[in-house]
């Protein structure tokens, strides 16, 4: 093939950020094909029930150490979230992708909600997950409205590292639709170190990649304060971790004026 062959056009790559309720069938199979992608290599994490991992350990204090909580089988959690945030809470998980976290998380909460744009990964969390774990398509406008101004806690994990402005803004407009007042948002956004070596890192006012949907893009504080500006929430605080290439940043959802 000749090297014009192989040429993009401008912006050939690039794919409109939509808000959740208008996602359409392009987003949701590009989202599939990259489970396909996980699930060659975390298959057997992917799809062990929560049966697997009997264990409630004790949730610690601090969200660093919650971070390496292990159920002795698989990952550490991995998770940014403050334990009040999350023992008998209702809590919401946006880009939940195959209920790994949920088939945890649950056993302390008082519900969970995972929310996705992939019918795939939605379909394991279904099958991996308590009976008190309720996953609801993105777009499931009916699905997913007996839970507005019922959550108190959102969280999320390797989601908004995947996000661009555009698309993250959206986000925050769906979430405040979910979230009570004084409710919480936990945030992951990618922050890299410059000692590690990169692969795609974008500046979050980059178009999203069609041909990239796990591109990440690294926010700085002002990016996150530009993101919240206009919206119903506030900047709680945030935790930058260099081992984790995170900027944690925990938001909380203003009352109504
Ligand atoms: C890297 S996976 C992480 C899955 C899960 N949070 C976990 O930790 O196992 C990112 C997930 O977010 C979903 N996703 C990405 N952007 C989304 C958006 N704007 N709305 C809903 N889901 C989204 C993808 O379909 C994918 O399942």
């Amino acid at each position: 093939m000749s090297w014009f062959g192989q040429r993009q056009e401008p912006g050939a790559d690039e794919l409109e950020a939509l808000p959740p309720f208008q996602c359409t069938e392009q987003e949701v199979q590009r989202w599939n094909d990259e489970w396909l992608q996980y699930l060659r290599s975390e298959w057997e994490f992917q799809l062990a029930p929560y049966t697997a991992y009997p264990d409630k350990p004790p949730l610690p204090d601090s969200p660093l150490d919650l971070m390496k909580l292990s159920f002795g089988f698989g990952w550490p959690i991995a998770l940014y979230c403050d334990r009040e945030a999350l023992e008998g809470r209702r809590v919401m998980e946006m880009g939940c992708g195959c209920g790994n976290l949920g088939k945890l998380i649950a056993r302390y909460t008082e519900s969970y909600l995972g929310t996705d744009y992939s019918t795939l990964a939605l379909q394991i969390a279904r099958l991996v997950s308590p009976p008190s774990c309720t996953y609801v398509h993105v777009a499931d406008r009916a699905g997913l409205t007996p839970f507005f101004g019922r959550i108190d806690t959102v969280i999320s994990r390797f989601f908004w590292i995947h996000q661009n402005f555009a698309l993250a803004r959206q986000n925050l407009e769906f979430l405040a639709l979910f979230l009570k007042p004084g409710g919480r948002l936990y945030a992951d956004f990618f922050w890299p170190d410059p000692k590690v070596e990169q692969a795609i890192v974008f500046t979050p006012d980059r178009p999203l990649s069609k041909a990239h949907p796990s591109a990440t893009f690294r926010y700085s504080r002002e990016d996150v304060e530009r993101l919240v500006a206009g919206h119903p929430f506030r900047i709680l605080r945030e935790t930058v971790s260099t081992e984790m290439q995170r900027r944690y940043v925990v938001l909380e959802r203003r009352p109504a004026p």
